[in-house]
């Protein structure tokens, strides 16, 4: 029985949606612990894409439970579309495969007014948010003015909060940032009619997960955007507004640390980063495009051209500090194939100093000059190698370099999109 939580290791986009749904089928509960529907994850299944943006993708599995914990922040009117074009496609989602904790923050209105207001009003230092309103609805939980999913089915509650809340709003929205104000009673009905279709998929989340281990099921964590956009321990001020490192596990669903038994790392083969903020093995040139363009670097939620760069080895070990990685999984090499020369930034130079992690300060940061190594490139296709030992020989001394660098074992490598596109040299849930 294992307990596994998988993170994503550079700035989001690591390509963690297909780990996860080839891990899920090992696993009997997938779990979300934070972040929003600012999170994407494209998926190609039998032929079919599926994108995802609050819905754990296990959901692609018969007779897995996916649970959304109390650390995410849910949009409910993303949800039920989403819930709906599922259902469309043939895949059901019931109370028997989605499970929502009643404490989970709603995303209301005047929390997608306020960042998109708040973003349009910085100019110049705009933190690039995914403008769905997930950093004003994190402000709203820690300043304790929150919705929370079980307020939605309790009219009076409901109502009374929200007067409460749009008072202040309002007067942001109107005299701060001269936007439109909200009326409580179209919000209230609109959320209402929310609460009753998703009524039946409330639930103590906590309580499952107890059972669960229990029961000796495996249950996997999935994180949502990646290490160094966590609120703390990423490049701070151009991060999201939660904590996306490992530990956010425990407290983003209600289990005990001591429940947890391995993290294992996405790495994408090479970085990406969308919004603002430092990024120092960024390519912006021929190099950057032809990386963006065959790997279909554009976000998923936004549409937003990725930035692109070389890997980093300073960000991957950082995240191997923060998120104690066991083993790393690495996404996307095929999308290298036919780049004569890569790198792979080792340290960075700031000034006189060498740093070997990820300097807490943007000042700094923006001061650091990636020290890279050079490799000789590859041309074969990797899409239809499926044992580690028929990659060709610079493939191999590629992802040597990721495991000499990282001191973390690799247990799988993707080489595609598809599911089947996928070398496994150890089963994680072992
Ligand atoms: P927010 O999460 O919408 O507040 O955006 C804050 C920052 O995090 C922005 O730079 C976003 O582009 C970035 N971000 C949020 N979610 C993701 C994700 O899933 N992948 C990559 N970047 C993300």
């Amino acid at each position: 029985m294992a307990n596994v939580v998988v993170i994503g290791t550079q700035w989001g986009d690591e390509g963690k949606g297909k780990v996860v749904d080839l891990l899920t089928e090992k696993a009997d509960c997938v779990v979300r612990f934070q972040g929003g529907n600012n999170a994407g994850h494209t998926l190609v299944v039998e032929g079919t894409q599926y994108i995802f943006h609050l819905i754990p993708s296990g959901i692609l599995h018969p007779g897995k439970v996916c649970m959304i914990g109390n650390g995410v922040v849910l949009d409910p009117g993303v949800l039920l579309q989403e819930m709906d074009r599922l259902n469309g496609l043939g895949r059901s989602v019931t109370p028997d495969n989605l499970v929502i904790s009643r404490y989970t923050h709603i995303i209301m209105p005047y929390h997608r007014a306020l960042d998109l207001a708040r973003e349009n009003a910085k100019g110049h230092g705009k933190i690039g948010t995914t403008g769905r309103g997930i950093g004003p609805c994190y402000e709203d939980k820690v300043c304790r003015s929150g919705i929370r999913l079980h307020d939605l089915f309790d009219e009076q509650a409901l109502r009374s909060k929200l007067e409460r809340n749009l008072k202040e709003k309002n007067f942001l929205l109107e005299h701060f940032f001269g936007a439109s104000p909200l009326e409580v009673d179209a919000v209230a009905e609109e959320y209402l009619a929310y609460g009753r279709r998703l009524a039946p998929f409330a639930d103590n989340v906590s309580e499952r997960l107890q059972q669960s281990v229990r029961e000796n099921r495996h249950i996997h964590f999935e994180g949502a955007q990646g290490t160094h956009l966590d609120i703390d321990h990423g490049t701070y001020p151009y991060v999201t507004s939660s904590n996306t490192v490992a530990g956010n596990a425990c407290c983003g669903s209600g289990i005990g640390p001591t429940r947890i038994h391995a993290v294992l790392g996405v790495v994408k083969a090479y970085t990406t980063r969308v919004g603002g903020g430092p990024f120092p093995t960024e390519l912006e040139d021929e190099t950057g495009e032809r990386i963006r363009a065959v790997g279909g670097e554009f976000g998923s939620t936004t549409g937003r051209p990725r930035r692109c760069g070389w890997l980093d080895m300073v960000v991957v070990n950082s995240a191997v500090r923060l998120n104690g990685l066991a083993g790393l999984i690495i996404t996307k090499l095929d999308v290298l194939t036919g780049i004569p020369k890569l790198k792979i930034c080792v340290s960075y130079r700031c000034g006189t100093r060498s740093l070997d992690m990820v300097p807490p300060e943007l000042e700094a940061l923006e001061k650091c000059e990636p020290v890279c190594r050079e490799f000789d490139g590859w041309e074969e296709d990797l899409r239809g190698i499926r044992r580690y030992q028929d990659l060709p020989l610079n493939t191999r001394r590629y992802l040597e370099a990721v495991e000499e660098l990282s001191g973390v074992p690799i247990g799988i490598v993707s080489v595609g999109p598809a599911r089947e596109e996928t070398i496994l040299l150890k089963d994680p849930f072992q």
